[in-house]
């Protein structure tokens, strides 16, 4: 069945929606996005991905193609338009088409695209068994905080964890976890405190990571943000990674070494469910 999509103004089939060879997006990866799940038809935490957009638009120079409260709107047109009830909306602002040239080009109309993706994010086989990471260096570049669509170092590191039978990688760098390949990286201590690296232009700010850390402290959990090892992570009681589309999800084998008995956490359990019930109230 075709999607419905969403280009440069209008919604059409997917098989007929086209952006130019010459779009800087497509040349050099000058391109931004944002992934914003999709419960009961419904767009969660969208002002945070909204927020983040204009930042990443901003540190980049880039025009906007329109206030980000209408990109807003039209994302709920597209989700009601395919009748999406659980998923995904995946948008992408890039600088738009000119001949190349290094120069950002003067005058440009900025590409705005927009598509859904149809999947279970509330009840997946991930967060009932929790996933096997494996560690890789981190190749990215140095301005991770901005959401730019140079994901092939992520694709070759969760590439080769899949190769060796993983589900992901956590990357590493200088000798600290930064984060996974597409998610926020946590542990959690023997001593029962949440540990995740703290926001800088190493990582991303994660729209999830913010709202998970504000309810954990109102839980009265502990929580420290400073960088971790491998080593440090595989003898943590427990670990988990978030994410728009994975929302809180355990992570229960680091290079091979189970955590604890090597099933789920007890807080990364309870935090998805605290998480989840946010969401719910804020609708
Ligand atoms: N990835 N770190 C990286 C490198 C990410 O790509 C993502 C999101 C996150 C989590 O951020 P948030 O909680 O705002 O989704 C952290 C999206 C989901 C993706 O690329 O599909």
């Amino acid at each position: 069945m075709s999607r419905i999509v969403y280009v440069n103004g209008e919604f059409l089939p997917e098989e007929e929606a086209r952006v130019s060879i010459f779009d800087r997006g497509f040349l050099f990866a000058d391109a931004i996005y944002e992934v914003t799940p999709v419960l009961d038809g419904r767009l969660l935490e969208n002002e945070g991905h909204m927020a983040r957009l204009e930042r990443s638009l901003r540190e980049l120079a880039m025009p906007a193609p329109m206030p980000v409260s209408e990109i807003a709107a039209l994302m709920e047109e597209l989700v009601r338009r395919n009748d999406l009830r659980e998923g995904s909306v995946y948008l992408q602002v890039t600088r738009g088409a000119a001949d190349r040239d290094f120069l950002y080009p003067e005058g440009a109309t900025p590409t705005l695209v927009m598509f859904t993706q149809a999947r279970d994010v509330r009840e997946t086989r991930a967060s009932r068994v929790g996933l096997r990471v494996v560690s890789a260096p981190d190749l990215r570049w140095g301005r991770r905080d901005i959401k730019t669509v140079q994901l092939l170092a992520a694709s070759m590191a969760k590439q080769a964890a899949h190769d060796a039978g993983a589900d992901d990688a956590w990357l590493v760098q200088d000798g600290f976890v930064t984060e996974g390949s597409s998610n926020n990286a946590y542990i959690v201590t023997r001593d029962g405190t949440i540990v995740t690296r703290q926001l800088s232009n190493d990582i991303l700010h994660g729209v999830t990571r913010a709202s998970v850390l504000k309810l954990a402290s109102e839980a009265q959990l502990r929580v420290e943000e400073r960088p971790f090892t491998i080593a440090e992570a595989q003898d943590a009681a427990e670990a988990f990674m978030t994410s728009a589309s994975a929302f809180v999800t355990p992570v229960v084998e680091i290079d091979g070494v189970k955590l604890g008995d090597g099933a789920p956490g007890q807080v990364a359990r309870r935090l998805r469910e605290i998480y989840l019930d946010s969401l719910a109230e804020a609708g």
